[in-house]
């Protein structure tokens, strides 16, 4: 039988398009008493994203992958336009990985009505600062495109990576605040030998440049040493830690001591600790965290 042209299979993952077609799917599964976890990515797979389906495979029975290099989260100047696309890479990765049904949406498909009359969800306080603040409207895309995965598929479980530490606690708060009945699972960051965390955005560093970049978690990792070690002067490991950024050439964003679940400045009570950072390494910008509970 012909396919659809917008649904392709690939042995034991199919490939849709539309919102309808996903739902279908979806439903066959549900039908079937699945239970199904949603993978929401932008493509370019690495294995830090392979981790988060090998994941969702273990704890679920149905996996959806999205790969939507969304609009919405990027500002004017970012690079919405030279985002790596790799799709047939990403499927092969996806099906090894154990997915079951990939969804691949165009912009219209996504955004039918235009971008500029779409209700947005807006995520208070953790999405202010940090990554928010650097990149304005970031979150509300992030939210808003999140918002409407889990309309889509209605998961019982969605898996997101540590390495964006702040949007894992945003659509935590999301689902949390909204009352979705969704569990929001955070897998740790896949690391290379060197320490640098895998990003798709990785692959527009120079030579020079990807050897340089380990030194963002090296410092990270120092001032959670330095906070595990007693250290209570925030303001002194921060001015440090930029210091040393810069002494390494990256230029920094931001390097922040925050508490983990309401990333609030941390106070010198509090010990359940993240040390995030966000700094520039000639146009790429690249973000780390370490999360960590003091004595
Ligand atoms: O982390 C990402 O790749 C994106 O922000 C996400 C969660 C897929 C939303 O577009």
């Amino acid at each position: 039988r012909q396919l659809p042209c917008s649904r392709t299979r690939i042995l034991g993952m199919n490939t849709v398009k539309t919102v309808r077609e996903l739902r279908a799917a979806v439903a066959r599964a549900r039908s079937e008493g699945k239970r199904i976890a949603l993978v929401p990515t932008m493509g370019n797979l690495h294995s830090g994203h392979t981790a988060l389906v090998t994941k969702a495979a273990q704890r679920a029975d149905f996996v959806v992958a999205s790969i939507f290099v969304n609009p919405l989260q990027f500002g004017p100047n970012e690079d919405l336009a030279t985002y790596p696309r790799t799709l047939a890479a990403d499927q092969e990765k996806l099906l090894q990985a154990g997915c079951h049904l990939l969804f691949t949406p165009t912009v219209d498909e996504m955004y039918p009505h235009g971008m500029a009359d779409q209700t947005i969800v807006r995520v208070p306080v953790v999405s202010e600062g940090l990554c928010g603040g650097s990149r304005p409207g970031h979150f509300d895309g992030v939210s808003t495109v999140v918002s409407k995965l889990f309309n889509m598929v209605q998961p019982d479980i969605a898996i997101f990576g540590q390495k964006d530490f702040q949007q894992l606690a945003v659509v935590s708060a999301l689902v949390r605040d909204l009352n979705m009945p969704i569990q929001i699972i955070g897998e740790p960051t896949v690391r290379a030998a060197d320490g640098l965390a895998l990003s798709s955005r990785n692959g527009y560093l120079t030579e020079a440049e990807r050897a340089t970049a380990p030194a963002l978690y090296r410092v990270i990792t120092h001032i959670g040493d330095a906070l595990r070690n007693g250290e209570q002067n925030h303001a002194q490991l921060l001015d440090d830690g930029k210091k040393a950024l810069e002494a390494a050439g990256l230029r920094p964003d931001y390097l922040e001591i925050r508490h983990a679940v309401t990333l609030r400045p941390a106070t010198p009570d509090d010990r359940d600790l993240v040390v995030l950072g966000a700094a520039f390494l000639g146009k790429t910008r690249l973000i780390d965290n370490l999360h960590l509970t003091t004595a």
